[in-house]
């Protein structure tokens, strides 16, 4: 995985049909995605409970683009072997979710995968100042984490900028989560985010056999994300 900070969408499958997950993920590639997130959740850090490795694992071979597995569990360390082994290209994980970030976060990419922190609504970008050099991405929560299609925060862009700033020239992405939409995106692209997480927005209308809906979808984000960008 090189470097970039061109708009990438990844589209979270929490949205997509898990019945079907393989040809859902085909389907949004062949379409145009960059990447793909995948929504792992616990049902104690958060109120909602989805897959686990096993599943992250059969997923796996499906996936030509980037595995984007994003981590809602706590605690996180007694699993991050068993994610790294399914195959993650990136694991990020919640600024919470642990008792050692740091510690967290070297053994993450001692696995051989990048490392992101992630940040609730209520959790301020300085949580991460001190572990700038140990992280490959920070995940901005623009929802609080557990359930697809709740309404993006606001407060959130402000933070995007914040963190852009507190990077500097580190080769660090900015994704953010929850509520993007092609109404949304601008903001926070212009804010300096460059990953754009969406499930409801993606996979709203489409199926599998309806795929170009998702390329549509994927391409109505994209193009407001990148305007705002070449307009700022
Ligand atoms: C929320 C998840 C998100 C979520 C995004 O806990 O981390 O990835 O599925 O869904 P939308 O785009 O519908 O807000
Ligand atoms: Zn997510």
């Amino acid at each position: 995985m090189s470097f970039d900070r061109s708009i990438k969408i990844s589209p979270s499958i929490l949205s997509a049909d898990f019945a079907n997950l393989g040809a859902e993920i085909e389907a949004i590639e062949a379409q145009g995605c960059d990447w793909v997130h995948v929504d792992v959740m616990d049902g104690h850090y958060v109120p909602n409970i989805s897959i686990g490795p096993g599943v992250c694992q059969a997923i796996r071979k499906h996936i030509k683009t980037v595995m984007d597995v994003h981590l809602m569990i706590a605690p996180v360390d007694p699993y991050l072997e068993a994610f790294a082994a399914a195959g993650s290209d990136i694991i990020t994980i919640h600024a919470e979710a642990g008792p050692h970030l740091d510690r967290s976060l070297q053994l993450i990419r001692s696995l051989g995968c990048k490392a992101g922190v992630s940040l609730n609504p209520s959790t301020p970008p300085e949580h991460i100042e001190y572990v700038l050099d140990r992280i490959d991405l920070v995940l901005v929560m623009s929802v609080n984490p557990g359930f697809g299609g709740q309404s993006f925060i606001a407060s959130q862009v402000e933070k995007v900028r914040k963190l852009r700033k507190m990077i500097g020239k580190r080769n660090i992405h900015i994704e953010v989560d929850g509520g993007i939409t092609p109404e949304t995106a601008p903001l926070v692209a212009a804010a300096g985010a460059d990953v754009l997480v969406a499930g409801s927005a993606v996979f709203k209308g489409g199926s599998v056999q309806n795929p170009e809906r998702y390329g549509e979808n994927i391409r109505a984000i994209r193009d407001a994300a990148m305007q705002a960008v070449t307009a700022g």
